[in-house]
């Protein structure tokens, strides 16, 4: 059965686990060949265990200065056109104080921001080369997150690098409009992953893996400029970018944990 991406050449970031992992079950479905990045590569592995024909392994840090020097070239080993281009890779730290250390900012921000800028770099002239080549407009998903819309507690860096990942992607949406490139930002409410399962807080209306997968394949589907899910979070949070000031004041302290104060 298709779902409605099918026979594209994907790359995709963030594949070993969570969300991208969910996307790679998905994707392998409806007749596409999907790229999958991570470090690990062993748990790259196993999903190629799973679909050999279907699937190539291109292991990749995107923060690491050898494996951005080589990636463009290994990518073209494996092909020389990217139809869809998928960035799932990404790190959450909160600020637990009480010291503030510039060194976690900096870790959250090189994969999140700048593993995008880097992602994006190497890719770019694949995805030229698909619309050189195909009807079909070339498609660039960033994963971003809710957490761009509101100020949360600690959340700081987390936050930070997922606005800047929403500004770059609106621009470049601006700038590859002419080269015929489409962009989507996703923006995901609580997701049951590794990077969650680490919090200590309500995480309201939480999704599984799948259903975030199925939530993003539908909204690319569309060509959505936004994919926001769940649309109970969405409201509360749109409404938060919309009264900052409100947010800040009246609600964002409600939310700090009681042994923080
Ligand atoms: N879960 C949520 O509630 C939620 C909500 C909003 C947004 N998001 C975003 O969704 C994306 C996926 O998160 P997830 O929840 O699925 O978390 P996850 O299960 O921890 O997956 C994170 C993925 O990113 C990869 N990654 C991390 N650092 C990397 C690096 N330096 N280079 C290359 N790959 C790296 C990891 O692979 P390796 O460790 O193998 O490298 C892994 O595949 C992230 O961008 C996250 O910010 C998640």
């Amino acid at each position: 059965m298709t779902n409605g991406i099918e026979n594209k050449t994907v790359w995709l970031t963030g594949a070993s686990s969570g969300i991208g992992e969910a996307l790679v079950h998905q994707l392998v479905k409806s007749r596409n060949f999907v790229i999958i990045s991570a470090r690990r590569a062993d748990k790259l592995q196993s999903l190629v265990d799973m679909y050999p024909e279907k699937l190539a392994i291109l292991t990749y840090d995107v923060v690491d200065e050898k494996s951005n020097a080589t990636i463009a070239s290994r990518l073209g080993d494996i092909t020389d056109q990217v139809d869809v281009l998928i960035m799932c890779a990404g790190t959450c730290e909160y600020d637990n104080g009480p010291d503030f250390d510039p060194s976690m900012y900096k870790r959250v921000m090189d994969v999140n921001f700048m593993g995008t800028v880097n992602t994006l770099h190497a890719a770019k002239p694949f995805l030229l080369k698909a619309k050189r080549d195909n009807p079909g407009s070339p498609h660039i998903v960033a994963v971003s997150s809710m957490s761009s819309l509101a100020a949360f507690p600690r959340a700081e860096v987390y936050g930070a690098s997922k606005a800047a990942i929403d500004y770059l992607m609106e621009c470049a949406s601006i700038d590859l409009k002419k080269e015929g490139v489409d962009v989507t930002i996703v923006r995901p409410g609580f997701v049951d992953t590794p990077l969650t399962q680490k919090n200590d807080f309500p995480m309201p209306w939480i999704m599984q893996p799948n259903e975030a997968a199925s939530a993003i394949i539908k909204g690319m589907v569309k060509k959505k400029r936004y994919i926001n899910f769940p649309w109970q979070l969405n409201i509360v949070l749109t409404l938060a970018k919309i009264f900052p000031s409100f947010w800040v004041s009246k609600i964002g302290p409600k939310l700090v944990k009681k042994e923080t104060i």
